[in-house]
């Protein structure tokens, strides 16, 4: 894992949106996959910015969301479909065809599920998965106890997801009990991983994923299996973090870095 802690939230948005821009400049039908929440909008709006100012071309690529809510239709103003046209696609030339967010109202989630997998291999799989991480360790809706082999399934959400997540509702009971998520499988197979972190309050979880045991128990660790995962974070989130003098140090000599290791 590459540990690159930044001072705040900005910086974390800005440096996350390089990587992610970078990417696309690479490869212009990259296969992207997205999340949702609070941490990414920041690094949303930079790619809006990149759009705008460098003409960052968004035509060809496709985006792949890690989950929705269950029994919230695409148009509803908390699903994650609304989130991310708000937050980016509406504000970038993606295309619509080539955008895909799990559909929270289907009549059979679990084929939907299926189904979503399928497009996922016939693109040819995830190039860059940016992901969050929850209060309880979860990476898309993978809550504690979740297996590593995984893949897009039906996921009851845990009660502190949900009280988490209620400040985007009217009220608590308002939160949808279960969601269609992206198994850690399924997460596991993209080329490359993006977790993006922010908050004095992830960084029990953040010293638990990067430096603490696998373990179900917090499903981010399941990302120390993973041969290319880059870690952003603010200095709030790396507070609880033993080594980052050693992360500082590589980040801060990446050109050395990169001559011996290629990344
Ligand atoms: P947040 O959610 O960015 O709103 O904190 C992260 C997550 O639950 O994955």
């Amino acid at each position: 894992m590459e540990i690159i802690i930044t001072p705040d939230y900005e910086q974390m948005s800005k440096t996350s949106a390089q990587i992610i821009a970078s990417e696309i400049k690479r490869k212009h039908d990259l296969v992207l996959g997205l999340a949702t929440g609070d941490t990414p909008v920041g690094t949303y709006d930079e790619l809006v910015k990149i759009h705008k100012e460098e003409g960052l071309d968004f035509s060809k690529v496709t985006t792949f969301n890690l989950d929705e809510y269950i029994g919230l239709a695409p148009l509803h103003k908390n699903s994650y479909n609304f989130f991310m046209w708000e937050n980016l696609f509406k504000h970038v030339n993606a295309n619509s065809g080539n955008v895909y967010v799990p559909q929270g109202n289907t009549d059979d989630p679990e084929e939907f599920s299926q189904w979503y997998e399928e497009q996922i291999k016939k693109t040819g799989g995830i190039d860059l998965q940016v992901l969050g991480i929850g209060g309880d360790g979860h990476i898309a809706f993978n809550e504690p106890g979740s297996s590593f082999a995984s893949r897009t399934r039906i996921k009851a959400l845990e009660k502190q997801t949900i009280e988490d997540n209620a400040r985007f509702f009217k009220k608590v009971e308002d939160v949808p009990r279960f969601a269609i998520t992206m198994g850690i499988g399924t997460i596991l197979e993209a080329k490359k991983i993006l977790l993006i972190v922010s908050g004095k309050n992830k960084a029990g979880v953040c010293a638990q994923f990067i430096e603490g045991p696998v373990s179900s128990q917090i499903t981010a660790s399941a990302l120390q299996l993973h041969n290319y995962v880059t870690v952003v974070l603010d200095a709030d989130a790396a507070s609880k973090l033993t080594r980052t003098e050693y992360y500082n140090w590589v980040r801060d000599n990446k050109h050395m870095v990169q001559k011996k290791v290629g990344r």
